[in-house]
């Protein structure tokens, strides 16, 4: 290999990318939260889309084995939902920031877009799980711009 980890992040993290919300209900019955902006869209026929979680997270277990959870896209003003999420034990849904889904999968209010979802298969990918989820169900803002994540930064829409 020619460039050192450092390198391939930084490369990376030039991809601008959307940042998500995946969200599923515990074991013992908490709704949780994870920031990731891994999100791809993979099929419209079947409706298809994945998202890739680190092996190693205090809560891989739960988001590697949800049957039903939501993508929920983030909008601008919603960053410090974004960085909440993202710190170690911090992961718990406040009740003011979701509704629950049609599946039971909480749905974090004012999203752009939530994408409900049933887990249809996992890929194992390195230090990460890739997770191919069915659309269920699909709930939009009317309107609203996104919060985008670019060169380790939060970005906006102008
Ligand atoms: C903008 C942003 C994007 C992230 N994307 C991902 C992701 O796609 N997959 C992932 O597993 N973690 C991602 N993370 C980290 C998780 O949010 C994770 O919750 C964090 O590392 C806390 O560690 P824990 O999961 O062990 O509690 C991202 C964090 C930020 C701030």
């Amino acid at each position: 290999m020619s460039f050192e980890a450092r390198a391939l992040r930084d490369a990376l993290g030039r991809f601008a990318t959307g940042v998500c919300l995946i969200t599923a209900v515990s074991k013992d019955g908490k709704p949780m939260a994870m920031t990731a902006n891994s999100f791809s869209s993979v099929s419209l026929d079947p409706p298809l889309v994945l998202w890739c979680l680190q092996n190693s997270s205090d809560i891989y277990a739960l988001f590697a084995q949800a049957r039903f959870y939501a993508i929920n896209i983030l909008a601008q003003e919603q960053q410090d939902l974004s960085n909440h999420y993202a710190r170690k034990e911090q992961h718990e849904i406040a009740p003011e920031h979701y509704r629950t889904g049609k599946n039971g999968a909480p749905v974090i209010r004012n999203a752009l877009v939530s994408f409900e979802c049933e887990l249809e298969a996992t890929h194992e990918g390195g230090d990460h799980l890739i997770i191919v989820g069915r659309v269920k169900e699909v709930s939009q803002r009317p309107s609203g711009k996104p919060l985008l994540f670019f060169s380790g930064g939060y970005r906006e829409l102008h």
